[in-house]
């Protein structure tokens, strides 16, 4: 059984995506362990307790040490002996000793086909107000390894996503979560399941079935 521990802030949508395709049977042999929001109101702690999984909020606001927050984070993962990290909009961030402590077992959702409309501030409507600002014709999502620096780790998955002429920052971010995040991420986890990804420096092979 792949033990995975998902992070969060807000709406939990990509969670949800995760949770659908575990019961679809799509992502066989995984299971939600435990879910980490780093907002208290977040309304995906809702949707993890609706589906009896375990939830807390760890909030940088009450680990103000940068050191303090990893390791409340290592803490409580450790307890349900989590395998992969799935950050599924996680707007927060931490530092080495989370990332060393599960060294190539974090992936993370970005609503952006990365090296596009990627770092630091650059999360939740924001990729999708430059996006259009900039006039691309195409956008997307992508899921990737992470790094200690924002949106930097090898790529996993990408899909692309059409901007349509009256798109709105909203209706972008919709289309880019139905069409792109709700698939890739689930996907990339069951490729990382299934032991079929494989880093080699900066790319990420996928082994064929
Ligand atoms: C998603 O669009 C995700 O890609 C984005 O936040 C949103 C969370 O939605 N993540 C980032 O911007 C990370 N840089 P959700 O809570 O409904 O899954």
């Amino acid at each position: 059984m792949l033990k995975l521990g998902v992070m969060v802030s807000g709406g939990g949508t990509n969670l949800q995506a995760i949770i659908d395709k575990i019961n679809s049977g799509y992502l066989e042999g995984c299971t939600v362990a435990a879910v980490v929001s780093s907002r208290p109101g977040a309304y995906a702690l809702e949707r993890a307790s609706k589906h009896g999984i375990p939830s807390v909020c760890i909030s940088k606001k009450d680990h103000t040490e940068p050191k303090e927050y990893d390791m409340a984070l290592i803490e409580y993962f450790g307890k349900f002996d989590v395998d992969l990290i799935v950050l599924a909009g996680f707007l927060s961030m931490f530092g080495e000793d989370f990332i060393n402590r599960y060294s190539n077992r974090i992936i993370n959702i970005h609503p952006a086909l990365i090296p596009s409309f990627c770092g630091k501030g650059f999360y939740g409507i924001v990729p999708h107000q430059k996006a259009l600002e900039y006039g691309v014709k195409i956008t997307g999502a992508t899921v990737h390894f992470v790094e200690l620096e924002y949106d930097s780790g090898p790529i996993i998955l990408q899909k692309a996503v059409p901007v349509l002429d009256d798109d709105t920052a909203e209706t972008l971010q919709k289309r880019v979560m139905e069409q792109a995040e709700w698939e890739i991420l689930p996907e990339a986890i069951k490729l990382y399941a299934e032991g079929r990804l494989v880093i080699e420096g900066r790319k990420v092979r996928i082994i064929e079935k």
